[in-house]
């Protein structure tokens, strides 16, 4: 029996299987707004079988997105464009969740086959980015962001909020904050790109504050019986990381007392001074340690994307969710090659119809 084609249920929703499409951003959007390139995209990705389909970064603000081409949900012209992609998702059986985001500090850039650098100050497509101090990431992101006020933080966390009460009116059933990689939470959190010494800066209450703040807000006009989840980087690979995963677990805690359903368990991306030690399924026992020590549900990515390593991390209790990316991008129907290969009954039955008709082998 597997475990990876177990039903999860969370709150009122209960995912077919336990294989959960990661948001990846397509930067094909023309000011936030999404088009028939993402409808195709996401429609397909939810046919394969996927549990949850999570749509890409979407922007809480125009300046918080990475690129001119990120999706955004700023205003209700943005959301109503999700209607139709919401649609389709539950039509094929997956639930429909979202990422809502500010990029911060690595906001402004090229898209990854465009340079996938800060757009030069010179250059009109960029605009001035904002973090928790004035400190430019480095590396291929020189830009020095502009440090953010009392009014600025106020601001963003109401974008987030009204993002979110978007995301429900368009019928989204998963809400992902996305506090990881780097971005504007994930900036608040690492001492990096936090030098504040207000109340936003300093200690980890402090550092925290911005997070929980926010998650507290959403969690206010997000609906209580649908997930509300994270995907925060627990760890930096910056050789400090048993002080940032112990802080990322207590964060955790207070994550999961403010409401909090799930956690994506992810890396911090703070630094270009990382030492990351990819591999396939690297973050599997990190997320463990996560789910052990807050009793919070934990889904991860990062190479889980071999049938039999996603099986593995479910059936092992290091997962609650496997998240598979790049592995969906080259087969969307990744969940019907992996029922496949696990020997499931019936693996045809991952697809629609009108195909698993055709490819049925009994
Ligand atoms: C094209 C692309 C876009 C991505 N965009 C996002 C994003 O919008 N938000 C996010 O949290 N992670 C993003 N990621 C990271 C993925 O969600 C995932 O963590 C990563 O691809 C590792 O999983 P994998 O090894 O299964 O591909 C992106 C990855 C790719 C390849």
């Amino acid at each position: 029996m597997s475990a990876l084609f177990q039903p999860f249920k969370l709150k009122d929703v209960t995912l077919r299987n336990r294989i959960a499409v990661p948001p990846m951003c397509m930067y094909s959007a023309d000011d936030g707004l999404i088009n028939d390139w993402h409808q195709v995209h996401l429609a397909a990705l939810a046919r394969g079988g996927a549990g949850l389909v999570v749509v890409e970064a979407t922007a809480v603000a125009p300046e918080g997105r990475i690129t001119p081409g990120c999706a955004g949900i700023w205003n209700d012209k943005l959301a109503q464009a999700f209607v139709p992609v919401v649609k389709a998702i539950k039509a094929a059986g997956a639930v429909p969740g979202i990422q809502i985001g500010h990029a911060g500090r690595k906001a402004s850039s090229n898209r990854p086959w465009e340079g996938d650098d800060h757009i030069a100050d010179s250059d009109p497509r960029g605009w001035q980015t904002i973090a928790p101090s004035a400190i430019a990431f480095g590396a291929n992101l020189p830009k020095q962001p502009k440090a953010m006020t009392l009014e600025d933080i106020a601001r963003v966390r109401n974008d987030f909020v009204a993002a979110a009460r978007r995301a429900r009116d368009a019928g989204f059933e998963w809400l992902e904050l996305h506090f990881a990689h780097g971005y504007l939470g994930q900036s608040f959190f690492s001492t990096h790109s936090n030098q504040r010494h207000d109340q936003y800066g300093g200690s980890l209450e402090n550092r925290s504050r911005f997070l929980l703040e926010t998650l507290a807000a959403v969690r206010e006009v997000w609906p209580e019986n649908l997930p509300l989840t994270a995907r925060f980087g627990v760890i930096e690979f910056d050789g400090r990381d048993e002080e940032t995963l112990t802080e990322s677990i207590e964060l955790t805690r207070r994550f999961k007392a403010t409401g909090l359903d799930l956690l994506s368990v992810s890396i911090g991306f703070s630094t270009p001074d990382a030492n990351i030690p990819w591999g396939p399924a690297f973050m599997g026992p990190i997320a463990q340690r996560v789910r052990e020590e807050t009793g919070i549900p934990v889904a991860s990515a990062w190479g889980f994307g071999t049938p039999e390593l996603a099986e593995k991390a479910v059936a092992e209790g290091q997962l609650d969710l496997v998240l598979v990316g790049k592995a969906h991008l080259a087969n969307p129907h990744w969940a019907y090659y992996a029922a496949r290969e696990l020997g499931i009954d019936r693996p045809s039955w991952t697809l629609p119809a009108p195909y698993a008709h055709w490819l049925e082998r009994y």
